[in-house]
């Protein structure tokens, strides 16, 4: 019995010990809608943010975005323009600040209104 114990804490310790601890271990859904900041970008004449997440997923590591830009967790995170255009979340270095991506005047790019379940 007590040898039982010790096979299955080293089991379990043995697990924990080769699985590296990444902050990104769920899935995210394909689409992330951005609206709760609706009020503000209403008056700026933009819809709220639909997300391509899976689309950013096939193009990067997790971790490239995991959390050192965006913490993985849905409304976690303050994004505004401002921080995006002063290099912050999606202005980031390599993202929509650069030649890597659309450019953050073009805001119906992200700002499409169009809510996506799919
Ligand atoms: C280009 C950046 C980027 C990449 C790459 C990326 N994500 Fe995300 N992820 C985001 C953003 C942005 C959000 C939404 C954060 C928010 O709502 O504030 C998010 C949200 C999430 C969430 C939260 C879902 C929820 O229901 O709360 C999880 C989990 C997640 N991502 C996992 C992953 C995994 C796993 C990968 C790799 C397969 C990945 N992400 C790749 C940007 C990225
Ligand atoms: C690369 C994607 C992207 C582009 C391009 C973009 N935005 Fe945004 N914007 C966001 C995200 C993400 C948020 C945060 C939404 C939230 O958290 O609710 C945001 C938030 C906002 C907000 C509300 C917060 C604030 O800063 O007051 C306004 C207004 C806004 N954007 C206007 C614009 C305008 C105008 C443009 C074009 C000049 C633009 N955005 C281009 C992604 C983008």
């Amino acid at each position: 019995m007590k040898s039982r114990k010790i096979f299955l804490a080293s089991v379990l310790m043995t697990g924990f010990a080769t699985t590296p601890f990444t902050a990104a271990q769920t899935e995210a859904p394909e689409w992330i809608t951005f609206s709760s900041k609706l009020d503000s970008m209403k008056e700026a004449g933009v819809g709220s943010v639909v997300y391509p997440h899976k689309i950013h997923e096939a193009l990067y590591q997790c971790d490239d975005c995991h959390p050192k830009i965006f913490v993985d967790k849905i409304g976690a995170n303050d994004i505004n323009m401002q921080k995006n255009i002063d290099g912050m979340y999606c202005g980031s270095s390599g993202c929509h600040n650069s030649a890597e991506a659309f450019p953050l005047y073009l805001c119906e790019k992200c700002h499409s209104g169009k809510e996506k379940t799919r």
